[in-house]
């Protein structure tokens, strides 16, 4: 289903998951705004290979933890384009030291919080607002990625255990406040995937899996967690709202 004229933000979208999200998107037919804290001249690699897909498809450097940013950001794209059709919320980070729930620090807990929960919040608050100037037909959607860590303790991450599991009740939230106005709100969650932020755990989690913690015996890639994101994103979900999609392997599936 080519998605014409189509115009999608997608949070960290240059690298891992997020870039997974954009170029798929982008082969299909969206323009693409992907966000990055990363200076335009780093993400040159990434954007030619974006816009040979895509033409008019766009990088925007930009920290989604800081006011001015977001505000910036979400203009940039209304200014390029004239329109907002789906805001994918990927950007997050992990503790950059996993200590134990007895250890954690308050400046972990403040920064994952201000990233992860903040910073997804206001820019989605934000979007919303200026989607809703926008009397439209048209599907619409926001779309947040959690993780599997939104439900699953880990003891020694639980600062983003936390604000993960606060981003699926933020999907509730605005799916309740923007269903009467058109747009739709879910959330999908990645379970192991290869990228930057699981590479340090790479041979834990790989494993884990041979052990037999996921029934589809392997790491997910990107494209598998692009993929949910294009259904949604192409309002092949159109009649729910609110839910939540995964990408995991099967990890959730109970076994005797
Ligand atoms: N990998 C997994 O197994 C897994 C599983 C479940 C959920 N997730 C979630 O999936 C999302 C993407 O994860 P990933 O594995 O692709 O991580 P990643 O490879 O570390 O990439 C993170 C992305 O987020 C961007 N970002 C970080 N802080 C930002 C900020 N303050 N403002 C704007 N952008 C920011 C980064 O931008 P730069 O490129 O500029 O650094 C980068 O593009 C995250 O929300 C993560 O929690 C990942």
């Amino acid at each position: 289903m080519e998605q014409a004229n189509k115009i999608a933000l997608v949070t960290g979208g240059a690298r891992g998951i997020g870039r997974g999200i954009s170029e798929y998107l982008a082969a299909r037919g969206f323009t693409v705004a992907a966000v990055g804290t990363r200076p335009q001249s780093d993400a040159a690699e990434f954007l030619s290979a974006l816009r040979a897909a895509s033409p008019d498809s766009c990088y925007i450097s930009g920290d989604i933890s800081k006011a001015d940013d977001r505000i910036r950001i979400v203009d940039e794209v209304l200014d390029r384009y004239g329109a907002l059709d789906v805001l994918v919320n990927n950007a997050g980070v992990a503790p950059t030291v996993r200590a134990d729930l007895l250890e954690m620090s308050e400046e972990s807990l403040d920064r994952l919080l201000s990233i992860n929960l903040k910073g997804t919040f206001f820019l989605t608050q934000y979007a919303a607002r200026r989607m809703l100037e926008k009397k439209t037909d048209e599907f619409r959607a926001i779309i947040t990625i959690t993780s599997i860590s939104a439900d699953t303790s880990s003891i020694n991450r639980g600062e983003y255990c936390m604000s993960k599991a606060a981003l699926s009740m933020m999907t509730k939230l605005f799916a309740d406040e923007l269903a009467p106005h058109g747009i739709r709100v879910y959330e999908v969650r990645p379970g192991i995937i290869a990228t930057d932020m699981t590479a340090g755990v790479l041979d834990k989690y790989s494993r884990m899996i041979e052990n037999g913690l996921l029934p589809i015996k392997k790491m997910g890639a990107p494209e598998d967690v692009a993929k949910v994101v294009y259904a949604l994103a192409s309002g092949l979900h159109a009649y729910t709202t609110g839910d939540s999609y995964s990408a995991d392997g099967g990890f959730y599936l109970k076994r005797l």
